[in-house]
Formats: structure tokens, C-alpha cells, sequence
């Protein structure tokens, strides 16, 4: 199911888009933006085709589907072990949006939210896109434990929240329950809401596992605003889909009154809505398929990545993408990216401020949701002509 063969490059070259194969010159290898090479699971393909294939796009609960609700619910009760109920579940179109529509809903001008330092960059935009200050918590790669008490020393009387991603994109940490326990304990004693996006929560290899910190404890469920997403774990992220989920009536009414969706001027797509609800309900097998093809590429990736001299790699944790050390090189992240783009024609994302913050100098990020095939070429081009 995850060979080249199902690869389909041309319809790629026409399709993918926010730094990859259609806005890259041919013949170059996208391993930028984390987006699966591969088609979405055969029931998704087919849901929506049937859905279309009705004729009707009426107008969808501004609330979101109810099925979609429902299955959020499921999922999060089965696999995550949280308690969420359908009517405090939120579908909207994106996890981006999310984030963004969170920060809306409960930060102010001024107030300020620690983000993780290195971490997407979407956390800072949103965070400051509703004039808001983003205060940066160092993670940096390889930390073997973090000591979460230490984010104590950033809170003043502005702050409102902390901005947890777990697994950590582009990092690949996935925290621990101890871990996870301190950022709780500082929440609490300063009354701080847990923004927590988990769109790379399936993406965990063994021996390592997922915990959602709103499944620690009541106290945590009720301080945390929990994101997810469709776009990692099931290749859809053109259809722009994800959730809000939370654990009472106030931060739903906030989140949905800010949301906009009650006036149609925002909402989630039915198309969207339809493909997350098969793939929570239909789709576990082939995630398991998937998560199998992804641990032997993170292998593979890890051991090439460690040849190359200059380069230096840990496992990823989570997250399908490497965050590669190139302090070796003696070149900096961007003179590197701009290098194997013209050279190796790899693309890839250099560790700049404006992705992943501060603290992603002297890293380039790589992403290997892609056939085997692909990524040897693309790590035997970087190996050949970086020598
Ligand atoms: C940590 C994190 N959150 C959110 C997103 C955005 O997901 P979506 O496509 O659902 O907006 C990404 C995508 O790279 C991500 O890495």
C-alpha cells in the first residue's frame, strides 16, 4: 500500500502545494512541508465520492455533523482516554484554524502565551495575529526529560496560557506523564489554560506512547483546550479539516460565539466533515499500515542522515519528519537548504526563526512520508553532494 507504485506524481506535481511538488521546478524532491506522498485511505476516497455524487451541498450544522461529533468523542474516549462529549466538540476547518480561533477566543492584546522553542511556527503567528506576546520555552532537540516546573519562571501576571504540542513538531519529543504532570502543576497554580494540539498524536513509534494531558486528571481535562487534525495521520489536508474539543459549556460558547460559524462566515466544510468522520470510524487499519511504513522510514532516514559527514540525527520520537543537526557543515541552516534545493535538488526547511523559532538554528527539517524509493534518492543525493 506504501510503495512508489502508489505514489502518484503527476497528479502531485498538479496538486500539492505550500512548498511542495507544484511549486518546485521538476525533478526536485519536496521533503518540506509535512504532508503525506500518498493517496488517503480507499473508504475516505469513497465516502466522499458518494456524498458528492448525491448532488447536494446544502448548508451543514454550524456546530459541525453530528456523526462527525460523535466519532471525535469515540475516538477520544477509546484511544485517548478523555471524556468529551459531542456537544462540546467543535468541527472547523483546519488545526491551523484551531490554534488561531483559540488564541481568539482567550487571549487579549498584551496578554502572553509560552510557546515551546523550537515549535511550529503557526503557535507565534496565531498567538500574535490577536496582539498577543509569545513567550518562548527552550526545548531544544535531544532532550532526554524536560523539566516543566522551569516554564514557572516565564509566568507574570499577563500570562493566560501555554502552548503544548505534543508529539513536538519539528523536535519529534513526545512527553511523558511526568512530564506532562509538571506543565499541569504550573497551569494550576497560576490559572493558565493548556492549549494542547495533538494532530501528530497517532504519529508515535514504539517504543514510545501517546499521552493526551487532558487524560491525566480532572483538573487537567478542565484547563485544557484540545486541538486535532486530519492532515498528518490521514493525508487531508487540503480539505481542511480538524476540531476543537473542550470539557465544558463556557469555553465552548466562547470558542463557538468567536468562531463565527452560527453567521456562515466561517465553517468547516461537509466534504471535510464527511472524510473525518470515515476516517475515525473506518480508517484504523490502514493507520496501522501507515504507522508501519513510517517507523521503517524513520529508520532508514536516521541511519543515511548519520552517515553524512557533518550531519548529525536523533530519532524522532513523533512526527514524521527528521530535525537534522548540520552544525558540522559549517554552514548555516539556509545556506545549506539553498544548496541541496540547487544541487542535490532536495528540497528541504532550513531551521529559520520564521518556522520554528529561535532555537531551530544550525537544523534543517526533513519529511519522510514518502515510498522508500523516493526518499533513498533524495538521502543519496544530499550524502553525494555534500561531499
Ligand atoms: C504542530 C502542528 N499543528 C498544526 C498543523 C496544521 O495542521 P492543519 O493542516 O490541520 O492546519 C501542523 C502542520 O504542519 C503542525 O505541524
Amino acid at each position: 500500500m506504501f510503495t512508489s507504485n502508489t505514489v502518484k506524481l503527476a497528479l502531485l506535481k498538479q496538486r500539492a502545494y505550500n512548498l511542495r511538488w507544484a511549486t518546485l521546478p521538476d525533478g526536485v524532491i519536496p521533503l518540506t512541508a509535512a504532508d503525506s506522498d500518498f493517496p488517503c485511505a480507499e473508504p475516505i476516497q469513497e465516502a466522499v465520492a458518494r456524498y458528492a455524487k448525491d448532488g447536494y451541498f446544502s448548508y451543514g450544522p454550524p456546530e459541525g455533523l453530528p456523526e462527525l461529533r460523535e466519532a471525535l468523542a469515540v475516538h477520544y474516549q477509546e484511544i485517548k482516554r478523555v471524556t468529551y462529549l459531542p456537544q462540546y466538540i467543535l468541527p472547523v476547518d483546519s488545526a491551523a484554524f484551531g490554534i488561531f480561533l483559540t488564541c481568539q477566543s482567550f487571549l487579549s492584546p498584551g496578554d502572553e502565551a509560552i510557546i515551546f522553542d523550537p515549535v511550529d511556527f503557526l503557535f507565534r503567528y496565531s498567538v500574535e495575529a490577536v496582539g498577543a506576546i509569545a513567550v518562548p520555552f527552550a526545548i531544544p532537540p535531544g532532550t532526554e526529560k524536560v523539566d516543566f516546573s522551569q516554564l514557572e519562571q516565564l509566568v507574570t501576571p499577563q500570562t493566560k496560557m501555554i502552548c503544548l504540542c505534543n508529539p513536538l513538531n519539528p523536535t519529534g519529543k513526545v512527553f511523558t506523564p511526568t512530564e506532562l504532570l509538571e506543565l499541569v502543576a504550573v497551569a494550576e497554580k497560576h490559572n493558565l489554560l493548556i492549549l494542547s494540539d495533538e494532530i501528530w498524536s497517532d504519529i508515535v513509534f514504539k517504543p514510545f506512547a501517546y499521552t493526551s494531558v487532558a487524560s491525566l486528571n480532572e483538573e487537567a481535562r478542565r484547563r485544557t483546550i484540545t486541538i486535532t487534525g486530519f492532515s498528518k495521520s490521514y493525508g487531508l489536508a487540503g480539505l481542511r479539516i480538524g476540531a476543537i474539543l473542550v470539557s465544558n459549556a463556557a469555553h465552548f460558547q466562547k470558542i463557538y460565539h468567536t468562531s463565527l460559524h452560527q453567521s456562515t462566515i466561517h465553517g468547516s466544510n461537509v466534504l471535510g466533515q464527511i472524510a473525518a468522520t470515515t476516517a475515525l470510524q473506518e480508517c484504523r487499519s490502514w493507520l496501522a499500515e501507515f504507522m508501519l511504513h513510517l517507523q521503517v522510514m524513520r529508520d532508514l532516514c536516521v541511519t543515511k542522515l548519520n552517515e553524512i559527514e557533518g550531519f548529525s540525527c536523533i530519532a524522532p520520537q513523533g512526527c514524521y519528519v527528521a530535525f537534522i543537526n548540520i552544525t558540522g557543515t559549517g554552514m548555516t541552516s539556509a545556506d545549506l537548504q539553498k544548496l541541496l534545493l540547487e544541487k542535490a535538488k532536495v528540497a528541504v526547511v532550513p531551521g529559520l526563526a520564521q518556522w520554528f523559532g529561535e532555537g531551530a538554528e544550525g537544523y534543517i527539517r526533513l519529511s519522510f512520508a514518502t515510498s522508500a524509493e523516493i526518499l533513498e534518492e533524495a538521502l543519496f543525493r544530499i550524502n553525494k553532494n555534500l561531499l
